[in-house]
């Protein structure tokens, strides 16, 4: 069902690629290797959001100039919060979603997605136009495309409610389309107006370093969303006497916030690294690489080891962090404690145990304590 509605963003899409390229150089001093860290991001509001999401009300009624208040905003994101405000409540959930995703994706690895405490969100490690980044950028735009579109469903929002997605061709003749389905339509369209035109308020040179970074955030914003749509699935409901199903109605559902995640995370496994070019447009850096899709994620720079502690690059390093002395992985006391070793300590462990089920009905346990060694890296 999502193929016609795809093919229609892909041309929107294809047209934007085109006007990138019409986007003329615009004095910029251009700092080469600094990259200054820009005010923060949007996704710090699902951060203050603790305070906005306890409390909407008292934006909503415009008691006070929420939307300058808030910190992270760029200024077409301040204007949309005005237009759109019983919208920012939700945009912050869907930044706390994405993140916490995040963190829950790369929990065993060097990196795993900390925040700090300032509207940056994540520090100036993501100054580095990494996989990282493409991830983070991606994931959150995908968080508040999941947001809106249920909110849009649960009638939580004044300019949207349930979905008028076309019925899809194959469904069974003889199901009734018309359930009240999440609206992933407005949620894409609301998302890539907000998420986006931070970076589409600033002309960079073409071909600067800065016009790149910009390219990707656009492209990983955009991969982020897809990965929603891509996810988005009929679901049917039997109604009828005791269960005959004599009547079935449909209608288009999100996947858990977490399909999306594990499908994203495939994404950063498999991004592609590009290179800005003098043309002002992206190529790829290895040739003999496949061309990204609209639903890959793109990177201009190697990440950095994230093993030690560096100021300057933001890594917080992993002395201290646990691992697992048998594991491969990611998780495991090698590559975890990038050959530093690790120290083992003994540590207690209380369970659940000698459940006894009591008719009727409930569950009795024991709580037995075992003593299990615990690794952390040196
Ligand atoms: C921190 O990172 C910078 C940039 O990569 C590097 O030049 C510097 O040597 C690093 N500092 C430490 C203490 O590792
Ligand atoms: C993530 O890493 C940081 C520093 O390396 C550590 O303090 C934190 O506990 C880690 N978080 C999780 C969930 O493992
Ligand atoms: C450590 O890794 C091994 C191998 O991957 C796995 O079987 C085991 O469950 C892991 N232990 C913990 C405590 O996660």
């Amino acid at each position: 069902m999502w193929q016609d509605w795809i093919l229609q963003l892909t041309s929107g899409y294809q047209k934007k690629v085109m006007t990138k390229l019409v986007y003329v150089a615009v004095l910029t001093v251009v700092q080469l290797g600094v990259y200054v860290s820009p005010l923060g991001t949007w996704m710090n509001l699902g951060f203050q959001g603790i305070d906005i999401l306890r409390n909407p009300q008292a934006y909503l009624l415009g008691t006070r100039p929420l939307c300058t208040q808030l910190a992270g905003l760029s200024r077409g994101q301040t204007k949309l919060c005005y237009l759109y405000r019983d919208h920012i409540a939700h945009v912050g959930h869907g930044a706390q979603l994405g993140i916490a995703e995040c963190q829950w994706q790369f929990r065993y690895r060097r990196w795993n997605c900390t925040t700090v405490d300032d509207s940056s969100v994540f520090g100036p490690v993501l100054n580095i136009a990494s996989r990282e980044a493409a991830f983070t950028h991606a994931i959150s735009a995908a968080g508040v495309v999941h947001i809106i579109s249920r909110a849009c469903r649960d009638g939580q929002l004044s300019n949207c409610g349930c979905s008028r997605a076309l019925r899809p061709k194959n469904l069974h003749r003889d199901w009734i389309w018309g359930g009240c389905g999440d609206n992933i339509e407005y949620g894409y369209r609301f998302t890539e107006g907000f998420v986006d035109v931070r970076e589409r308020e600033n002309n960079y040179m073409r071909g600067s370093t800065e016009q790149g970074r910009k390219l990707m955030n656009l492209h990983n914003n955009e991969a982020g969303r897809r990965a929603v749509i891509r996810k988005t699935r009929v679901t049917c409901k039997c109604h009828g006497v005791s269960g005959s199903c004599s009547l079935v109605t449909c209608w288009q559902q999100l996947a858990t916030f977490r399909e999306v995640g594990d499908h994203l995370k495939d994404k950063y496994d498999g991004a592609t690294e590009v290179r800005i070019n003098r043309r002002g447009k992206l190529q790829l850096k290895n040739p003999h690489f496949n061309i990204p899709t609209a639903e890959d994620l793109v990177y201009l720079e190697e990440s950095p080891d994230y093993c030690v502690n560096n100021h300057t690059t933001g890594s917080l390093g992993t002395y201290s962090r646990e691992c697992n002395r048998t594991s491969p992985g990611t998780d495991g006391c090698n590559l975890m404690c990038c050959g530093r070793g690790y120290n083992t300590h003994k540590a207690v462990l209380k369970e659940r145990c000698k459940c006894k089920f009591h008719w009727c009905c409930y569950v009795e346990c024991k709580t037995c304590t075992k003593v299990v060694d615990r690794h952390t890296c040196k």
